[in-house]
């Protein structure tokens, strides 16, 4: 059986532990945040993701294959593979990402290479990274001890149990057979799903990963962009989105037209991206392109929402989390058009089936309620930021009694706007 060692227990690191765990090796989860790792060794998942709970439980108490520490050191003497997982955030006023963590850990791991083992990237990190951590272990570590890898992650939050045991495919950059085939062996588990594993070069997996992001980023800034013009002839982008869809060449997913794309990956990939090219005097034009349009959609839907409204009413915001199913705010579209109407000075009356905590932490100028239901209380105007499936059946009657006036900015296009338009809503969706 493999030892996995698994170093940062952020979103993907402890998805990584869970899954791997569920595979049936043993995996060491390693975070110096020990009030984190308190949690976490008492089976509670530190975020909100489906499923997590429960794979925690079974892999901490019955199968006893998942266990944490907060030093590689004294915890990862029989480890056949590390896996560095920690965050690499976008530096504060520039593009590129910050990747002293990846460093430090690197470091931290070439103290305590005993044996041959592998040492993994899968956070997501710029190109010629993988072969820098190589270089860090190189002057602690005979080069025979071991080999470094690039196996880039594709895990949507919300979704990511289900994507990394039954994923689109395996991403596994080496430079050599050896590691290659130790890799396939720990993926072999997802051979009886016939997923494939496309094996390249180090620095074609660290490229795969960003143009992966990037290209879905630059989906959904398109279709936004046709949703602008679609607004002002009158067509229809969710009946142009299918049609496009439909045509194989151009696939139907990551069409949907909406606030902008927000979330800790695409933003912060689409710059680092672009960034990591300019050192390399590429310009990446579509990519910077991409970037700029899903900045300028947050002020364009803020104007177009106040533009309808009268000056400091008050307005309710359903949906605060980058996307439903997840707790996570950051970068989220929703907070940043919420939090732009506040300063516009709207009384802005919010609620999230799970970002609460998350949301009042980031803007505690917003008004939090309990329930949607609370939150229309008085309101003038009901804006849809996510598309929680609780606001898809919301009881309009009831909402339609405790209104102040009935105008409702459907930004996700979740409701049929005739509907809405027969109780009596003045309805404005995205790019219809
Ligand atoms: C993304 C990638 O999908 C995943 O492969 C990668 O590993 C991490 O980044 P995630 O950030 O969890 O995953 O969310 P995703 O479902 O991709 O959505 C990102 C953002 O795009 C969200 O704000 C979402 O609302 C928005 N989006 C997505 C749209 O506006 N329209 C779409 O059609 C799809």
């Amino acid at each position: 059986m493999m030892n996995l060692t698994i170093v940062g227990t952020g979103y993907v690191g402890l998805v990584t532990g869970v899954c791997f765990a569920e595979f049936g090796y043993s995996v060491t989860c390693i975070d110096k945040d020990t009030e984190r790792l308190e949690k976490l060794k008492s089976g509670t998942c530190p975020f909100f993701e489906p499923g997590m709970d429960k794979l925690l439980d079974k892999h901490i108490n019955k199968t006893k294959l998942l266990s944490f520490a907060s030093s590689i050191k004294n915890n990862s003497e029989n480890t056949d593979i590390f896996f560095i997982t920690v965050g690499t955030p976008t530096r504060r006023l520039e593009d590129e990402a910050d990747l002293s963590f990846v460093w430090q850990v690197a470091d931290e791991i070439s103290e305590s290479i005993k044996k041959y083992c592998l040492v993994v990237t899968k956070s997501t990190v710029p190109v010629g990274t993988t072969s820098e951590v190589k270089k860090i272990i190189s002057n602690k570590v005979d080069q025979k001890l071991f080999d470094v890898v690039s196996n880039p992650e594709f895990l949507r939050e919300g979704s990511a149990i289900d994507d990394f045991i039954r994923p689109d495919r395996v991403v596994i950059g080496t430079d050599n057979k050896k590691s290659e085939n130790i890799m396939k062996e720990l993926y072999r588990p997802l051979f009886l799903k016939e997923t494939p594993i496309v094996a390249t070069s180090i620095e074609t997996s660290e490229i795969i990963k960003y143009a992966s992001n990037s290209f879905l980023a630059t989906k959904i800034a398109f279709i936004n962009e046709v949703a602008d013009l679609c607004e002002v002839v009158g067509a229809d982008v969710q009946q142009v989105a299918h049609a496009m869809g439909i045509d194989k060449r151009i696939g139907s997913k990551f069409l949907n037209a909406g606030p902008g794309f927000g979330g800790s990956c695409f933003p912060k990939d689409v710059k680092a991206f672009a960034s990591t090219a300019k050192k390399k005097n590429i310009d990446l034009s579509i990519i910077n392109a991409v970037n700029k349009s899903n900045q300028d959609r947050i002020i364009k839907i803020s104007n177009k929402i106040s533009s309808k409204l009268k000056n400091n009413s008050t307005i309710t915001f359903l949906g605060l989390s980058f996307k439903p199913n997840t707790d996570d705010v950051r970068d989220s579209t929703s907070m940043k058009i919420a939090s732009n109407l506040f300063d516009q000075g709207f009384k802005v009356q919010c609620y999230d089936p799970e970002a609460m905590s998350n949301s009042k932490k980031e803007n505690s100028n917003l008004v939090f309620f309990n329930s949607a239901y609370e939150a229309c209380e008085g309101s003038s105007a009901i804006i849809i930021g996510t598309e929680w499936n609780e606001f898809r059946a919301l009881n309009f009657e009831k909402i339609s009694k405790i209104l102040k006036e009935k105008i409702i900015f459907d930004l996700r296009n979740i409701y049929i706007p005739k509907d809405l338009k027969e109780m009596g809503y003045e309805y404005y969706g995205t790019g219809k």
